[in-house]
């Protein structure tokens, strides 16, 4: 319809064929020990910084110009693809629920008086990540739900918490479990019976996404509500000291367990007539289990009982597939995406990435839907990841084969777009293995410049960025930059993302000359690269699209 379409820009052609690279978790920082980037061999991507210094910058993809709540908050993959596909920037879950709890309307909503109907006579339910990272969940914000549903006559709560670790410090978890047992504690002492009832680390335990490893969800169903576990203690915070002394055992990948009573008896199994309130505000790793939880029909896994609950996201995770129907705050609605218009304007896009960030250039890019805008018009391919493994043991992971599937697209003349994701740097930079993330940035390094190699063959132009920094800084620092040491003078390996801008590259032969970056745009970020890709295109961005990154100089 002509609401959809995008005038002609005046100056650049279309029919190029338009590589778009999202290197994941690949910020910008000073070279030092701790840069992985910087001590990768990464000649393709060096090149292009060395290279015309008009076709590289560097753009924000952090805090406010990615719509978190603050400039202390680090970027992440879901707002960082979300501003990316949408090219503007929208108040993400983490300040919408902020908001919704500073002014109470979280507990006037639909989705929380639902859920309050089971106060009376049953138990609450929270299950989630149990930290301060600010990606997926805040720990703030579930002691105001929990706080907000005890004024508003929960009697019975059980909190089921995922140990963290990957966006904060490992090692960290047992301060936050103390903390949220501290806040049990007073409200036991008026007379709410609450208590942490299961846990479990977040990659081992509940946290999946994208479908890469159901036996992950299963590890939280079985200890959130049937209770088992191969672990028992009778309180949380033993509980994660004791386990994280277990062989291979972290924050991430702490072993489940479950509280038992004195009789042994778990104290919170999740059973017919509960609410059960998700508090993650982060869609991509509770999809999977919104969809145990919610779905009649379900063959994953057996789940030997699947209870009548009252069950609510913190947000809807999949705004397509309505999942879950309930909700105590609503999502950004991020419409009118790049990807959306692009199909309406006869734009072919193929899309691919390994499983593990699939979802990040397909559901994340195109505003936390699933599936096609036109099936005739895209093509999305997802390789598998190794499943069961941490990233470290294979820091290659799949760039190889992802620049391959990207090479043939390109090569086979189908594709106007072809728009891949490189985990690599930000998987491995997870673990904090920072030889193994040295090896991870080369393997990006690598299919990117399998990709450019392609580019140059048909002529083509390329758009090399990334959503958020993380392999380029792996220590903690303190305030002056220097490596921070903890209480018994050890280096704090950081596992996180950072707060560091990411580069954005232009080129190839396809690249009509004159065209630059411009100078004149205050603090460009990730939202200013789709009205950037859609004039590469042949077209105008949207009116209300975050301005081009680019200018064409006669
Ligand atoms: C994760 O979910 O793996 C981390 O919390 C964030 O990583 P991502 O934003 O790069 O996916
Ligand atoms: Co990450």
């Amino acid at each position: 319809s002509s609401a959809w379409k995008l005038d002609d820009h005046p100056k650049l052609p279309k029919g190029k064929t338009i590589a778009l690279i999202v290197l994941d978790g690949w910020g910008e920082s000073a070279p030092d020990e701790y840069n992985c980037i910087h001590n990768a061999p990464t000649p393709a991507m060096d090149a292009l910084k060395h290279g015309a210094p008009d076709t590289w910058t560097l753009i924000k993809a952090h805090g406010t110009a990615v719509g978190l709540p603050s400039e202390d908050d680090m970027g992440n993959s879901e707002v960082g693809h979300n501003a990316l596909g949408a090219g503007r920037i929208f108040a993400q879950g983490a300040k919408l629920c902020d908001l919704a709890l500073a002014s109470g309307k979280i507990f006037e909503g639909e989705g929380f008086k639902y859920v309050s109907e089971s106060f009376d006579t049953h138990t609450l339910h929270l299950v989630g990540l149990l930290s301060d990272g600010g990606v997926h969940s805040r720990i703030d914000q579930l002691q105001l739900l929990i706080k907000g549903s005890a004024e508003r006559g929960a009697k019975r709560i059980r909190v089921h918490i995922l140990t963290d670790g990957r966006d904060v410090l490992d090692g960290s978890s047992v301060g936050f479990v103390e903390t949220l047992e501290a806040d049990l504690v007073k409200l036991r002492e008026n007379g709410v019976d609450a208590q942490i009832a299961s846990g479990g680390g977040r990659m081992y335990v509940t946290l999946d996404r994208y479908e890469n490893d159901w036996e992950v969800v299963k590890r939280g169903w079985d200890a959130q509500v049937l209770g088992e576990a191969p672990h028992k203690f009778k309180n949380a915070v033993e509980a994660v000291k004791t386990l994280r002394k277990e062989p291979g055992a972290n924050d991430q990948y702490l072993p489940p367990f479950v509280i038992v009573d004195d009789s042994g008896k778990a104290v919170g199994p999740i059973v017919d007539g509960d609410a059960v309130v998700t508090f993650n505000f982060r869609a991509d790793r509770m999809v999977m289990h919104a969809k145990a939880l919610e779905y009649e029909d379900f063959d994953k896994f057996d789940r030997v009982r699947f209870p009548k609950i009252r069950y609510a996201g913190m947000l809807q995770y999949d705004g397509e597939l309505k999942l879950p129907n309930r909700y105590l705050v609503s999502p950004p609605e991020i419409d009118r995406t790049s990807g959306e218009y692009l199909t309406h304007n006869g734009v072919s896009t193929f899309a691919c990435s390994e499983t593990v960030k699939f979802g990040h250039v397909t559901f994340f890019w195109n505003g936390n839907r699933s599936g096609y805008f036109n099936e005739k018009l895209e093509e999305y391919v997802e390789i598998p990841s190794d499943s069961g493994i941490s990233f470290n043991a294979q820091p290659k992971m799949k760039a190889l084969e992802i620049g391959e599937k990207a090479r043939d697209a390109i090569l086979s003349g189908k594709f106007d777009q072809v728009r891949v994701n490189i985990p690599n740097s930000d998987m491995v930079g997870h673990t904090g293995d920072i030889a193994a993330t040295v090896v991870a940035c080369e393997a990006a390094d690598l299919a990117v410049k399998m990709i450019f190699d392609a580019i140059e063959q048909v002529k083509g132009i390329y758009v090399v960025t990334a959503d958020h920094g993380n392999a380029e800084d792996m220590v903690k620092r303190d305030k002056s930059g220097k490596p921070a040491l903890d209480k018994e003078g050890n280096l704090q390996i950081l596992t996180s993302h950072t707060l560091k801008p990411v580069p954005i590259a232009i080129g190839g032969p396809g690249l009509s000359k004159g065209v630059r970056f411009r100078k004149d745009l205050e603090t460009p970020g990730l939202a200013n690269v789709a009205a950037t890709v859609m004039n590469l295109h042949g077209f105008v961005a949207p009116d209300d699209y975050e301005p081009t990154l680019i200018e064409v100089v006669e």
